[in-house]
């Protein structure tokens, strides 16, 4: 959906993002509301025209309005812009929260708003404006069936590659793309601490491509694509990897010990169950051993 004026809550990470991919897209930001004085003056100041108003006026001249805010917020937004008496049939709104569906925007609807929940599965860092970030990134739709075909539209039009989420899987979904993103990346920042200990200078050198090739692996081949010494019954290696985190580096051997219980769990079928059971013994932590 290009063409048409949008309205923005919430100029944070990917609020901000949005701001300059839609502008790029040609679905300029004429209004924005929330989020701090800083981020809205950098809207002011990087993109022409945009007005910077209460939440309540955000969708005064635009027919499309994206709300980003905290998960926890997106309710009360557009409770907001109802009671104000600020939607109606002209407008489509939509949040990017991937935990929710369209429960949120139930009040927008019954304004006579269309509504889509949208979601790109990347993460946005702080500071992100390059539209290019979301090319190509796949983005969850869960909208009425109605609404599908401008929800992908406008997807389409920032470059991304919109698929459909039913309302009822959406928490499902969010879970499963928490997993991929902070979970795994939590695991890099916990190798990233063993390496910075164990002295071996620039981490990421050997970690981001260890770390892509693993995934890539993972993402395509499953439980199947798994290396490492609990898939071959390394009880001995684990054992000694326990004892060197444990001594220095407690929070980091937690963090081993609750990823290699999920790899066990993956692996379970393929191993003997005596090598099971000893791998349970080592992992379970070190007050039951
Ligand atoms: N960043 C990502 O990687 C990513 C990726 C996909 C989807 N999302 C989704 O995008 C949404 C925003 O995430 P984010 O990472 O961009 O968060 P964020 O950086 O914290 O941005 C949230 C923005 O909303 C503002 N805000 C907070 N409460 C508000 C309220 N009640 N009314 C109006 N504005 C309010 C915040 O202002 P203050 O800064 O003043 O609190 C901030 O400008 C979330 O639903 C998230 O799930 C994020």
């Amino acid at each position: 959906m290009s063409g048409g004026r949008a309205a923005l809550v919430g100029p944070g990470r990917l609020g901000t993002l949005l701001a300059h991919a839609l502008a790029a897209a040609g679905t300029p930001v004429v209004r924005v509301a929330g989020g701090s004085d800083a981020a809205r003056a950098h809207l002011r100041d990087r993109l022409a025209g945009v007005r910077d108003v209460p939440v309540e006026e955000v969708a005064d001249g635009a027919d499309l309005v994206v709300v980003a805010t905290p998960d926890g917020a997106v309710a009360d937004v557009v409770d907001r812009l109802v009671r104000a008496d600020a939607l109606g049939p002209s407008h489509r709104v939509v949040h990017v929260a991937g935990v929710h569906g369209l429960a949120p925007l139930r009040r927008a609807g019954l304004a006579g708003a269309r509504i889509a929940a949208l979601h790109p599965a990347m993460t946005v860092p702080a500071g992100a404006t390059d539209p290019a970030l979301l090319h190509g990134v796949a983005w969850a739709v869960t909208a009425p069936p109605g609404d599908r075909p401008w929800a992908h539209e406008l997807v389409t039009s920032l470059g991304g590659d919109p698929f459909d989420v039913a309302d009822d899987d959406r928490v499902r979904y969010h879970a499963a793309l928490t997993l991929a993103g902070n979970a795994v990346g939590a695991a890099v920042v916990a190798a990233r601490r063993t390496l910075l200990a164990a002295g071996v200078d620039g981490p990421d050198r050997l970690l981001a491509p260890l770390a892509h090739a693993s995934v890539d692996a993972a993402a395509t081949g499953g439980a199947a694509a798994l290396t490492g010494p609990v898939v071959r019954g390394d009880t001995t290696t684990v054992a000694a990897h326990l004892a060197a985190l444990g001594t220095d580096l407690p929070e980091v051997a937690a963090a081993y010990r609750d990823l290699s219980r999920a790899v066990l769990g993956a692996v379970r079928p393929a191993l003997g169950a005596d090598v099971a059971d000893e791998l349970d013994r080592l992992l379970a932590g070190p007050d039951t051993a």
